[in-house]
């Protein structure tokens, strides 16, 4: 009955474009990555966790390295325990060698570091619908915009703009997926597996863990997420979520 918790922070952060590793990015006074780690840990579902860090990251003052150390020292006496893989060239590559680290577990959460203010009942949430037998879970809000279709043209009207609208989607039927996504480890590993055979651009399409498992019907359960899951993408979404950490709802 043993559950491990992917961490991923080897990501870049170009859309965030601050040069430095996007999990390594001041939220208030500490790094993302820190941020997503206490949140774990707070959340008391993990028995083993693996944070995927950069691709060659070398251990270092300043480095993501040094977040870890750091975060490990001041929780020697933790029941969980913690360890660090090389990212890959993409979040499923990510995803695949923090899976390896991992063999022996019974389920697994694959947390994105990139949302560092996922409330503790989330996780619980995705772990319960794990012991309640779920071989996927995903936590998920309504979509609050109109969702319309487009098609970029090529006809007279492309001098106006290249966008015309095809048609709308309607935003009942649709929900924004967050993480941390829950699995039965075995399911996860054998998908992952079937993947890795994919080229770059087709691994570049796998922007969550729960299509690999839907392409091979597995149902995929859906439990409530949150707005505080935000993900920090782009410049605005740092200073959401520094006024998230700071708020009168925090
Ligand atoms: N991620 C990862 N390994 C990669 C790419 C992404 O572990 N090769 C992780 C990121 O660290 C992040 C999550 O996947 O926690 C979601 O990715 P995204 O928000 O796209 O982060 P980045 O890839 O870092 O950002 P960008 O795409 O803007 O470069
Ligand atoms: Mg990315």
């Amino acid at each position: 009955s043993r559950t491990g918790v992917v961490v991923l922070a080897a990501g870049s952060g170009q859309r965030l474009g601050f040069g430095i590793p996007k999990a390594q990015v001041l939220l208030g006074e500490e790094p993302i990555l820190r941020h997503a780690l206490a949140g774990v840990v707070a959340a008391s579902v993990a028995d083993r966790i693996v944070v995927a860090l950069p691709h060659g990251e070398k251990p270092g003052p300043g480095t993501l390295h040094e977040v870890v150390e750091v975060f490990l020292a001041e929780h020697r006496d933790a029941e969980w325990e913690l360890s660090v893989v090389e990212g890959g060239a993409t979040r499923a590559d990510s995803v695949a060698r923090a899976l390896s680290a991992l063999d022996g577990v019974e389920r697994v959460l694959v947390h994105d570091a990139a949302r560092p203010l996922v409330p503790v009942q989330v996780f619980q949430r995705v772990a319960d619908a794990l012991v309640a037998g779920a071989r996927a879970v995903i936590p998920a809000i309504p979509v609050v915009d109109t969702i319309k279709q487009v098609h970029t043209s090529h006809g007279a009207d492309a001098d106006i703009s290249p966008e015309l609208v095809t048609g709308n989607i309607a935003r009942e039927s649709l929900r924004a997926v967050q993480t941390p996504q829950g699995f039965s480890y075995a399911a996860l590993k054998a998908a992952h597996d079937d993947a890795q055979y994919l080229d770059d651009k087709q691994a570049e399409a796998i922007t969550d863990d729960a299509m690999l498992l839907e392409s091979r019907g597995v149902p995929v359960h859906v439990v409530a997420g949150s707005t505080y899951s935000l993900k920090i993408t782009t410049p605005v979404d740092l200073i959401l979520a520094e006024g998230l950490l700071e708020g009168p709802l925090a």
